[in-house]
């Protein structure tokens, strides 16, 4: 049995009839790994696949850098087949340069193409993209109707609450909606709440009975019992996952934390770590890979000082010899 059969087991049974279609791609399952820079990587994404993260969102990527410097982007749009379907987010505040960089990437066969309407960084959102789309609602028009004619795959868009000064997400799921767009996945905070802030469920309740197109809801759901209050608090199709699966990629098999054992934490730490240094090299893959580690290790009773240890080992021979080590000695 190879590393990844051994956690496929964990996987809810597919249901044979799709939770719901996004353009004409089904859709089997709830709960969705959400696009996260720095963490969402193939390595990353392809274990929450396997454990049953219904749609597999890459890192956002953007316009411009596809357009001018592909190939030192191919790694962000990795996949496996597995993966399926698979959504390539890219983001960017020109319609053109969107749609020139659209068309590129779509030559790599992904399902579906996402617009990035939620980034709130200074660099992204002051400069007119992220979620400084959402203060241009006719750019945004301009952009989901030019890609939704010009693409072969859906197009959707992923959206948070707007600004303070300025919260028009109905209207910019509408007009999403209105100008092609297939699916709209809401971060329900605005932009000055950064991730930080209750997220107002019931907002994305309000876009869910503006549309008619899927709404995914994201914000707040930290366990599988709140992907299911979100999901009768608002109606959505879908819930969307981001730091709360960073460690804990069994929130997708809807296993709580406490149902995760030792070895399971154990088996996902090699497995996490051989795909990184399969993607990125020894070097890159342990050091790409610590910022997991320390969340997976959370997970465990172990002290500061025996954590730190682990962390700082060199190579990932050395990394996974004294995980090991610790373990023999715990259990
Ligand atoms: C480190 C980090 C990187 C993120 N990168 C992206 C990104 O590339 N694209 C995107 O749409 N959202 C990005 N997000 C936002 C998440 O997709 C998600 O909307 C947000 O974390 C709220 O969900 P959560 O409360 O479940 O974490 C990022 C969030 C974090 C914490």
């Amino acid at each position: 049995m190879n590393k990844m059969e051994s956690i496929r087991p964990t996987v809810p049974a597919r249901v044979s009839s799709p939770t719901f279609r996004v353009g004409d791609v089904p859709v089997y399952g709830d709960a969705i790994l959400a696009p996260m820079d720095g963490f969402s990587d193939w390595p990353f994404r392809s274990l929450c696949s396997a454990l049953g993260s219904a749609m597999s969102y890459t890192e956002f990527v953007r316009a411009e850098g596809i357009t001018r410097a592909f190939d030192a982007m191919r790694p962000r749009f990795v996949y496996e087949e597995a993966e399926r379907p698979v959504v390539f987010q890219i983001y960017g505040d020109d319609p053109g340069e969107l749609l020139k960089a659209a068309l590129r990437v779509q030559e790599l066969s992904p399902d579906i193409i996402d617009i990035n309407l939620g980034c709130p960084a200074k660099t992204v959102a002051h400069r007119g993209a992220g979620v400084g789309l959402m203060r241009t609602p006719l750019k945004v028009a301009r952009i989901f109707r030019d890609l939704s004619r010009a693409l072969d795959v859906p197009v959707t868009g992923k959206i948070r609450l707007g600004w303070e000064d300025c919260r028009n997400y109905t209207l910019i799921a509408r007009i999403i909606e209105e100008n092609g767009g297939a699916a709209i996945a809401f971060h329900a905070r605005t932009k000055e709440q950064g991730y930080s802030g209750l997220a107002e469920w019931d907002a994305i309740a309000e876009v869910k009975a503006a549309v008619r197109i899927p709404v995914i809801g994201n914000g707040d759901v930290k366990s599988p019992a709140d992907i299911d209050r979100m999901k009768s608090h608002t109606g959505c199709e879908a819930v969307m996952i981001g730091r709360a699966a960073v460690g804990n990629p069994w929130i997708f098999s809807r296993l709580d934390r406490t149902q995760v054992t030792s070895e399971m934490i154990h088996q996902m730490v090699s497995q996490h770590l051989e795909r990184n240094v399969a993607f990125y090299g020894p070097h890159k893959g342990l050091v790409l890979f610590r910022k997991h580690a320390i969340q997976y290790l959370k997970l465990q009773h172990l002290s500061r000082a025996v954590r730190t240890e682990i962390l700082l080992q060199a190579t990932p021979q050395d990394f996974i010899d004294h995980l090991e080590q610790t373990y023999i000695a715990v259990s």
